[in-house]
């Protein structure tokens, strides 16, 4: 069942799911030897529901390994979002004494058995949401036990093996494990679920006490629990959603959750707050070891692009409140496809980096690519840095993307004249990465005002034949960035709106560019990650060449580079 538009838009470096549909992150933790990417997943069809929490590792945050669906749907409801914890001295008291001294025996295979399961086929008619729920709840109600649903799974001949992960010896003995903390939904209740983990998060079994937290709300989700080391306990930031309230709890033992306080409404509302997060940043350049904390709070829909939007507050955190700095609203990104971020809990050297959902809730399910849906963010690592006005605002930047680089492709560029251009063409199939650090000189004096940028414009166009183009610009006048996607023709949607914008340095001419081009995403980090924008791009055919544009100025190009990224995602 895999279309044209299935193939052409697969990303080569980013996550996407075998097949299904994939939203939000969940449970990012480093575990000491594997990165773990869960996932909110309906792996019956194309759309959102039946949310399931999907599964891969990684070693390098790009090469993702496919594992078994790790939380299920149930009777008890829907597996919405969450997060994992390391509970390394079994605080929870939820792991049997001692066994995780010793290595599981049987566990790579019991691994590799699961992963030969799979998914029911797609139905013929993909647009139709109905039948695709209704098969799905058909076989749900069928199959009342887990090993039921396996077994008839891995009967279905679309199939598809997931590889076992080859479990490394490396974890240094530990009293406990991994913990999922995450949300039941059914219509009529969200309350807050925990899940332990016998085998370093392969499988996540339902704690017997669940829930664990319960308000007898229906819109109360999204746990993400981070470790408070100054108060020695566990604090999980949740939404209630609809009263826009980011709720805070605290606990010694995951099972047990005690109210803190609440933050909110605040900054943007939107209909609901979703997917909250809390991290304590490093202050670049500042003395070391400065950190302040920054609470992100998705919103959707409401978001001032259209849809789905992250806002972010920088403050202070005592372990019972969150008290902003300062009464600046912003947003983690100008474009509007990164959504519902978490941050790595567990992180090597106690780094902020979070993945996002590469997508917007106003068009995820009807995007052209049908047999999958959905794509994660490339990782980012998240630092404070004081902007022209002295805010401390977040700088974004691709985290372990130098890894992937292949040779540069030979080009060589210093100058560009008034009113010209050069050209090179894109390698075919590839994700690449352009480099570009460029100053805008004065306004020739020859040119007329007018059209074109009143004082000089710069364009970098990937473009194809059929004449699509996709342009990210810098205005010399404003010192705007744009980013234009709507000379594209491979998707239309009336949300699919087309040009973005950010204010870059006031009165600035030089401006730095980092972008990242991978079938259908678009990841522009400006001025070393101060600016953000993301974008699902849809060309109805490959793009082709990459061109360099200025009008009335010249530009000095300080640094150009182009690279084609190794492949990491085989799908
Ligand atoms: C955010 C969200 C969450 C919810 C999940 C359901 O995108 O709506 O609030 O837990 O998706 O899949």
């Amino acid at each position: 069942h895999e279309t044209l538009a299935d193939k052409q838009y697969r990303p080569n470096i980013h996550f996407s799911p075998p097949t299904g549909f994939m939203n939000d992150p969940n449970g990012l933790i480093f575990d000491g030897r594997y990165f773990h990417l869960y996932y909110q997943y309906n792996p019956f069809g194309p759309y959102a529901g039946h949310v399931h929490w999907g599964h891969a590792v990684s070693t390098d945050l790009y090469t993702w390994q496919d594992l078994p669906i790790a939380i299920r749907e149930t009777e008890a409801g829907e597996a919405y979002s969450g997060c994992a914890v390391l509970d390394r001295d079994n605080r929870s008291g939820l792991f049997p004494p001692r066994t995780q001294d010793k290595p599981q025996p049987g566990s790579v295979e019991t691994a590799a058995q699961k992963a030969a399961q799979l998914f029911p086929s797609l139905p013929e008619d993909e647009q139709d949401r109905r039948s695709v729920n209704k098969q799905a709840q058909d076989l749900l109600d069928k199959t009342k036990t887990n090993t039921d649903l396996l077994r008839q799974l891995s009967d279905n001949p679309v199939s598809r093996d997931m590889s076992p992960v080859p479990m490394a010896p490396a974890l240094p003995p530990m009293a406990g494990g991994l913990v999922a903390i995450y949300t039941r939904a059914t219509p009529q209740r969200q309350t807050q679920y925990i899940a332990w983990s016998p085998d370093g998060g392969q499988t996540l079994k339902d704690y017997e006490g669940n829930p664990v937290l319960d308000i007898g709300h229906n819109s109360f989700r999204d746990p993400k629990v981070i470790w408070h080391a100054p108060t020695e306990k566990w604090v999980m930031v949740v939404v209630r959603s609809r009263e826009h309230k980011v709720s805070f709890y605290g606990s010694f033992d995951l099972k047990h959750w005690m109210h803190l306080s609440d933050f909110g409404p605040s900054g943007i509302t939107g209909v609901d707050y979703e997917c909250p997060a809390l991290a304590e940043v490093e202050v670049e350049g500042e003395a070391p070891g400065e950190k302040r904390w920054v609470l992100f709070v998705s919103i959707n829909p409401g978001g001032p692009q259209g849809g789905s939007i992250t806002q972010y507050f920088v403050g202070q955190f005592d372990g019972e409140r969150f008290t902003p700095d300062d009464t600046i609203v912003d947003l983690t990104d100008f474009g509007k496809d990164s959504y519902a971020l978490q941050t790595y809990e567990n992180m090597p050297g106690n780094q902020t980096v979070y993945i996002a959902w590469l997508d917007n809730w106003q068009y995820c399910e009807e995007l052209p690519n049908k047999s999958w849906r959905g794509i994660m963010t490339i990782p980012r690592k998240v630092v404070l840095r004081r902007d022209t006005a002295g805010w401390l605002r977040i700088a974004q930047n691709p985290y372990g993307l130098e890894a992937l680089r292949q040779p540069a492709i030979p080009f060589a560029l210093s100058r560009l004249e008034p009113q010209s251009s050069r050209q090179l063409s894109l390698p075919t199939g590839d994700a690449v990465e352009l480099l570009l650090d460029v100053s805008l000189e004065d306004r020739a004096s020859n040119l007329p005002d007018g059209d074109q940028g009143r004082a000089g414009r710069f364009v970098v166009a990937f473009s194809n034949r059929q004449g699509e183009s996709l342009s990210i610009g810098f205005d010399g006048f404003s010192c705007q960035l744009w980013l234009d996607r709507s000379n594209l023709h491979g998707f239309t949607h009336p949300f699919f709106t087309g040009t973005f914008s950010s204010a870059l340095i006031p009165g600035s001419r030089r401006f730095k560019l980092r972008i990242v081009l991978d079938a259908c995403t678009l990841e522009v980090f400006a001025n070393e990650g101060m600016s953000v924008g993301t974008a699902l791009i849809y060309p109805a055919s490959p793009l082709e060449t990459l061109s360099f544009q200025v009008t009335n100025a010249a530009a000095v190009i300080h640094k150009v580079a182009l690279y084609p990224l190794r492949k990491t995602m085989d799908r």
